[in-house]
C-alpha cells in the first residue's frame, strides 16, 4: 500500500510543523495550504516536530494527544501518505544526530543573534533551557538530511532558514559537497497572518488571548465571533495600506482564503463597512475548514490507520536519512559501524 520512490528528476522539499496544540490560520495560510500542492511537483517530506516543541515545557499527557490530533489534522488538509512522506520526528534517530554534529559548527554568536530565541527566551524566561538555544541546528539537521532544495515556510522561520545555508555552506567548505544548499519558498500572500488583536503582532497559537487566533478546528460561531472581535482601524475605509493594520490583515486573509487579489477584494468592499468586511472573511475561512474539520473527525477515530502511516513514513525517513548521516560521520572521522 505504501511506496515512495523518489524521483531523481524532481527537487525535494521538506517542511514542518510542531505539534504543540492547535493548528492556527496562520500555520495554515503561511504553510500547511501551500504544501499540499506541491505534492504534485516534488517529492515531498514533511515532519511533526516534536523534539522541538520540548524546548518549551509539555503536558506529558495533552502532548501526546496533541501529536496524534496533529496528524489526523494533516491528513485531513490534504497531505497524502501515498504521495509524501508524513513523519514524526522523534521516530527516526539521524534528526537528532545530525543536530549534535551541526551544534559543534555553529558558532555561540550566531545562535544568539536568533529573533525567535530572543522572543522565546523573554517569553518563558523561567526556562530558557540550552534547546531553546541550539533549537536552529535541530532544524537546520531536519532540512539537511534529506537533501532538500525548497523549504516552503512562513516569513517568521527564514532566518533559520538562512543559518541552515550557512552552516551546510561552511561543513561543504571543509569537507567538500557533503549538503544541498537548500532554498526557502515563502509565499507572495500569507507568509505573516497578524494577531486579530494586535495587527502588530504574529498570529500565534501561544497567544494568551484565545481571540487573537483562529484555529483550525475552531466552531463556526467561535470563527465568526473572532473575527467580530478582531482590531480594525479608526476610519471606516477599507483599503489596503500596507503598513500591518487590521484592516490589511483582515484583506490579506480572505484573498489568500479565496484566492482574490487585493485590488479585487478592495472593490469588493468599497462601499460595505467593517461589519460586512468581518462576517465576508468569516465566511470564507468557514468553508475552507468545513471539509478539513470533516476529514479530521474521522481521521481521529482511526488511529490504527494514522499508526500505520507514520510507522511507514519513519521507515522511508530513515531509509534517506541514513545515507547522509553515514556521509557526515565518514567525513568527520567517526569510525563506521
Ligand atoms: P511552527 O510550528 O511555529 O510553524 C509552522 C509553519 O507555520 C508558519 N507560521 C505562519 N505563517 C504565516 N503567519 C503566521 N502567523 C504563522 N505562524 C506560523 C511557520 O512559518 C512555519 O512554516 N521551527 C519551525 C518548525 C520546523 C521546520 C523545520 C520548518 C522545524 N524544523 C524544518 C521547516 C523546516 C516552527 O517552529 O514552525
Amino acid at each position: 500500500m505504501y511506496y515512495m520512490t523518489f524521483d531523481k528528476n524532481k527537487k525535494n522539499v521538506f517542511s514542518a510543523i510542531q505539534p504543540s496544540g492547535t493548528m492556527t490560520l496562520g500555520n495554515y495560510l503561511g504553510a500547511i495550504k501551500n504544501w499540499i500542492p506541491l505534492q504534485e511537483e516534488y517529492n515531498c517530506i514533511f515532519s511533526l516536530v516534536d523534539l522541538h516543541t520540548i524546548t518549551v515545557r509539555q503536558d506529558p499527557k495533552e502532548f501526546h494527544k496533541n501529536i496524534l490530533e496533529a496528524y489526523a489534522l494533516f491528513l485531513a488538509c490534504g497531505v497524502d501518505s501515498q504521495k509524501s512522506i508524513f513523519f514524526i520526528q522523534s521516530h527516526v534517530h539521524t534528526h537528532a544526530e545530525l543536530a549534535w554534529v551541526l551544534t559543534c559548527y555553529t558558532q555561540f554568536g550566531e545562535l544568539s543573534r536568533m529573533t525567535q530565541f530572543k522572543d522565546k527566551s523573554s517569553r518563558y524566561s523561567e526556562n530558557i533551557n540550552a534547546g531553546l538555544f541550539c533549537y536552529p541546528d535541530l532544524m537546520a539537521a531536519d532540512i539537511l538530511l534529506y537533501n532538500t532544495h525548497l523549504i516552503p515556510v512562513g516569513i517568521d522561520q527564514k532566518q533559520h532558514v538562512e543559518l541552515a545555508r550557512d552552516i551546510a555552506g561552511r561543513f561543504n567548505g571543509i569537507y567538500g559537497d557533503v549538503f544541498t544548499i537548500p532554498e526557502p519558498l515563502i509565499p507572495k500572500v500569507g507568509a505573516k497572518i497578524m494577531s486579530l488583536q494586535d495587527p502588530a503582532k504574529k498570529m500565534s497559537k501561544s497567544d494568551s488571548n484565545v481571540n487573537a487566533y483562529i484555529s483550525v478546528l475552531d466552531s463556526e460561531e467561535d470563527v465568526l465571533k473572532k473575527f467580530k472581535r478582531a482590531v480594525t482601524d479608526s476610519n471606516s475605509e477599507i483599503k489596503y495600506s500596507g503598513s500591518l493594520t487590521g484592516v490589511d490583515n483582515l484583506l490579506n486573509i480572505y484573498c489568500c482564503v479565496t484566492g482574490r487579489n487585493i485590488n479585487d477584494a478592495e472593490n469588493e468592499f468599497r462601499d460595505k463597512g467593517y461589519k460586512y468586511l468581518k462576517e465576508s472573511v468569516a465566511n470564507a475561512v468557514t468553508s475552507e475548514f468545513k471539509s478539513i474539520q470533516s476529514k479530521f473527525n474521522t481521521y481521529i477515530k482511526d488511529l490504527g490507520y494514522i499508526e500505520k502511516c507514520y510507522k511507514e513514513a519513519a521507515k522511508e525517513a530513515y531509509g534517506i536519512s541514513k545515507e547522509i548521516i553515514s556521509k557526515v560521520f565518514s567525513k568527520v572521522g567517526f569510525i563506521l559501524k
